[in-house]
């Protein structure tokens, strides 16, 4: 026995993180990165302190009412904390904590990919170019959308939101948003506030999803709302697929309703609805908002601060229930 806090670590971590988390604790690691069902996650939890896991493992209430005594705090390599029930951790007296900032720039990032790509049709393109199948260019060939002055309308302007906001702004776009309330205008940075989502739809040559999944939030993008965006629209979740019924967003764009669509998060990951994959005009990546070496070092020291503040009786900075 070391006398560390033993922390049950549910996905491979950076090097720099394992490394760290040998130094100050006692992990129990999973080099083989092979998801857990909620069995052998109760299981491995045994007689340990805390949980780091991804947003990958479900945290419903049965499974929080199943772990051991011995769990202290979980404390989520994610910013995302809608995989947790945080009411059943809270009965428990469970720690939750999650890893905000550290990812925003590069979730912006994945956003205005999943903008161009949408817009310029990038993935038909390397889709024709890989498969051998370019053989001509005209006037008319992969003709897309041009962003660059447009109107985007951001939902949710938080962390993410607000620097997609700024970076949106680099292509000369009219940047709206909707969020539960208006943010510090010394932030707005010339973002036109909308208390009603419905009222700002219609502007939006181009929809930002940015706002977590929670209760209210589920289905926020659905058929009735889709009417409402201008025809040609281009529609982009980096999010979480949550916000969006496939069905509605599907229809949209088979019937030219919606130009495009840039997906980088799902309902059901990974196991997603396949006829998003039959459209030519979705751009699908894989759930890499925060994929980057410099963000997930940062979000697994983030973790692991918010751990050393729990196991020092400190109140963790990122703690959300
Ligand atoms: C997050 O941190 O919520 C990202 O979606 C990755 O889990």
């Amino acid at each position: 026995m070391s006398g560390k806090s033993v922390v049950l670590v549910t996905r491979k971590l950076p090097n720099a993180v394992e490394d760290r988390l040998h130094r100050d604790y006692e992990p129990r690691l999973n080099p083989d990165d092979r998801l857990y069902s909620s069995d052998e996650l109760i299981a491995l939890s045994e007689g340990a302190d805390a949980i780091m896991p991804c947003h990958t493992e479900k945290f419903s209430a049965e499974v929080v009412a199943r772990l051991p005594d011995s769990i202290k705090a979980i404390a989520n390599f994610s910013v995302g904390v809608d995989h947790v029930d945080l009411q059943a951790a809270a009965k428990r007296g469970i720690i939750v904590t999650n890893t905000p900032d550290v990812l925003s720039d590069a979730t912006a990032e994945i956003a205005i990919l999943c903008m161009l790509g949408a817009a310029r049709r990038a993935g038909e393109g390397e889709r024709l170019v890989r498969g051998a199948g370019w053989k001509d260019w005209s006037p008319a060939f992969m003709v897309g959308i041009q962003v660059t002055g447009k109107r985007v309308g951001i939902v949710g302007m938080g962390r993410v939101g607000q620097i997609v906001a700024r970076r949106m702004r680099g292509f000369d776009m009219e940047v709206h948003y909707h969020n539960r309330r208006r943010i510090d205008p010394t932030l707005e940075q010339g973002a036109i506030f909308h208390e009603s989502l419905e009222e700002m739809l219609p502007l939006c040559e181009v929809l930002s999803l940015n706002c977590p999944a929670t209760p209210e939030t589920t289905g926020l993008l659905n058929a009735a709302r889709i009417a409402l965006l201008p025809d040609g629209a281009i529609v982009i979740n980096t999010a979480r697929g949550a916000l969006v019924d496939d069905d509605a967003l599907i229809a949209a764009l088979k019937s030219g309703k919606l130009h495009s669509a840039g997906l980088d998060v799902y309902n059901n990951e990974p196991a997603i609805d396949p006829r998003y994959r039959e459209l030519d005009n979705t751009f699908l990546l894989p759930h890499v908002g925060s994929a980057t070496r410099e963000t997930r070092d940062a979000m697994g020291y983030r973790a692991l601060d918010n751990l050393d503040a729990i196991f020092a009786g400190r109140e963790p900075g990122d703690r959300v229930a």
